[in-house]
């Protein structure tokens, strides 16, 4: 997107409150990877978790809390976000995160590798919201699928991955990853799918059938 349209966006729609703002800042301070999803991408997984009125929602990647603070606070006091990370680090910063939105009740962060830990999990999921390493996407997708409700949003971020899903040159594990990803969000009879272009590419699909 235009950066001046982003910029429209955030500003009008997405303007963070303190504690986002001061998340992020310690996600910097912290020297964490800056790719954090943005302000608006983080009001519309917010939004469309509001819309599905989502009790139960999975993250795959809880990178330092930034996401996962949009994402639980659209949830009822009752709700809970399950969120995964693997690296130890990134998990402290994340708690922390959680702890300043007053989150600790409605977040639980389980810290270790997510193809260890998914089948661990309890099915019936209102959403699945997938930001993690790319390689493994087309597992994630398979994971996803599983525990996710009839009803349920599957979301996955970096559709685009900084142009590799358009560029069938890149043969790299994460370009590949991405694009199997996307090509199985596509043509899975269980899912209505698309990619909505904000920030790097944010695929969205409404699981309308069960599992065979
Ligand atoms: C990158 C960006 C992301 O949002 C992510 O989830 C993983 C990697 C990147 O720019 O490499
Ligand atoms: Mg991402």
């Amino acid at each position: 997107m235009d950066d001046r349209f982003e910029r429209y966006v955030t500003e009008l729609f997405a303007a963070e409150d303190p504690i986002l703002a001061k998340i992020r800042a310690r996600h910097t301070a912290e020297k964490l990877p800056p790719i954090n999803i943005s302000p608006e991408e983080g009001k519309l997984l917010h939004l469309l978790l509001l819309t599905i009125q989502a009790q139960r929602v999975l993250e795959i990647g809880s990178l330092g809390g930034y996401s996962g603070v949009w994402l639980a606070r659209a949830l009822a006091p009752t709700g809970k976000l399950t969120t995964i990370e693997k690296d130890a680090r990134h998990a402290r910063v994340a708690r922390e995160a959680f702890a300043a939105a007053g989150l600790e009740r409605r977040v639980e962060l389980i810290e270790g590798s997510a193809l260890d830990i998914l089948p661990t999990l309890q099915g019936g999921f209102d959403a699945v919201f997938i930001d993690a390493d790319k390689e493994p996407l087309p597992q994630y997708f398979d994971w996803g699928m599983r525990l996710l409700r009839r009803g349920g949003l599957l979301l996955c971020d970096n559709a685009f991955f900084h142009g590799a899903a358009v560029d069938p040159n890149d043969r790299s594990g994460p370009a590949v990853g991405v694009r199997a990803f996307n090509e199985l969000a596509a043509h899975d009879p269980r899912l209505v799918a698309t990619i909505i272009p904000v920030r790097d590419g944010l695929v969205i699909g409404l699981k309308t059938r069960d599992n065979a």
